[in-house]
């Protein structure tokens, strides 16, 4: 039986493991051990069924920088694209690379492809989750809050992949979040109750679902919000944008949570429609930080499954 370790939600690392790897990243951005290529040899594959700015970048540059290859797939130019099964895919790359990083539309996929895969396997994004990113979010907040367990979040907006991630994420941590959404577009229901039974059994973190974005941002360290209208979801748009105005981070919702909170946002910004160029350019936003951070954190990731 193989001993391979997928990462496809937060869920597969243990709290212990997430503590190590913020260790290890923050260790990786200070440059401290640049000779560092447990990569060497080796070849990992980009196969992203979507567009991405951040990802594919941190990624590719994160593999070289580990001395590594990357080896992008776009899925229409594989058999894939003519009937070729996920299964038969995930079975034949392994034979060649030493880890896929996969960007799905849907999480089933994902799973599928990694059940059939004998190495492991990095989930970039699916419709479910977005755990690289929850990771990268983690490692910002203990960068520029010095902790993470007792930190009030505050998500506002909508209760998508991101979110799904970031509730994860505070179960494992021991982060009080609260989110903030419009009915209807609340995160994933099965993902809110495993999160709070985590929560109830190692009493530790917490997580409120609430309509009103000043009430979520009270006394919040850390604010967050991603794009309305998520990718493969434009046909959608108009709608989500009503539901969701009332839900920008803008200067006056900015007044209501802390001081010295700070502002995260995944990125791509629709600039004006959930942010504004104020909040996102202004003296709290920490999202190039957060940014960048996807590169360290992706390394350490990489460093830890790849073997
Ligand atoms: N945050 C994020 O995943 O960005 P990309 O879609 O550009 O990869």
């Amino acid at each position: 039986m193989s001993s391979k370790r997928d990462f496809l939600t937060i869920w597969d690392l243990t709290a212990g493991e997430i503590e190590c790897l913020l260790k290890r990243a923050i260790e990786l951005k200070s440059g401290s051990d640049k000779n560092n290529c447990p990569l060497i040899g080796k070849s990992i594959g980009i196969f992203f069924e979507k567009p991405s700015t951040r990802t594919r970048v941190s990624f590719e540059a994160g593999i070289y920088q580990l001395g590594g290859q990357s080896i992008y797939l776009n899925p229409r130019e594989l058999q894939l694209g003519r009937g070729e099964t996920i299964a038969d895919t995930a079975r034949v790359l392994s034979r060649y690379l030493s880890g896929m990083v996969l960007r799905t539309y849907s999480h089933a996929s994902a799973e599928e492809f990694a059940s059939h895969a004998t190495v492991p396997v990095i989930n970039g994004l699916s419709d479910l989750h977005h755990p690289c990113q929850a990771l990268a979010d983690l490692m910002t907040i203990l960068e520029k809050k010095g902790r993470i367990s007792g930190i009030r979040l505050a998500y506002i907006g909508d209760g998508n992949n991101v979110a799904n991630s970031l509730i994860e994420a505070a179960a494992r941590t021991g982060i009080s979040l609260t989110v903030a959404c419009p009915e209807g577009y609340e995160p994933d229901p099965d993902i809110i109750e495993r999160a709070r039974n985590a929560m109830a059994k190692d009493s530790k973190g917490e997580l409120i679902i609430l309509r009103n974005p000043k009430e979520a941002a009270g006394r919040a360290d850390v604010i967050y919000t991603d794009v309305w209208v998520s990718m493969g979801q434009e046909d959608k748009a108009e709608k989500k944008k009503t539901k969701l105005r009332d839900y920008q981070i803008n200067g006056q919702l900015l007044q209501c949570a802390k001081n010295d909170a700070i502002v995260l946002h995944c990125l791509p910004a629709h600039r004006g429609e959930e942010i504004t160029d104020e909040v996102m350019d202004g003296p709290n936003s920490a999202v190039f930080d957060q940014a960048e951070n996807r590169l360290h954190t992706e390394k350490a990731l990489l460093e830890f499954l790849i073997r």
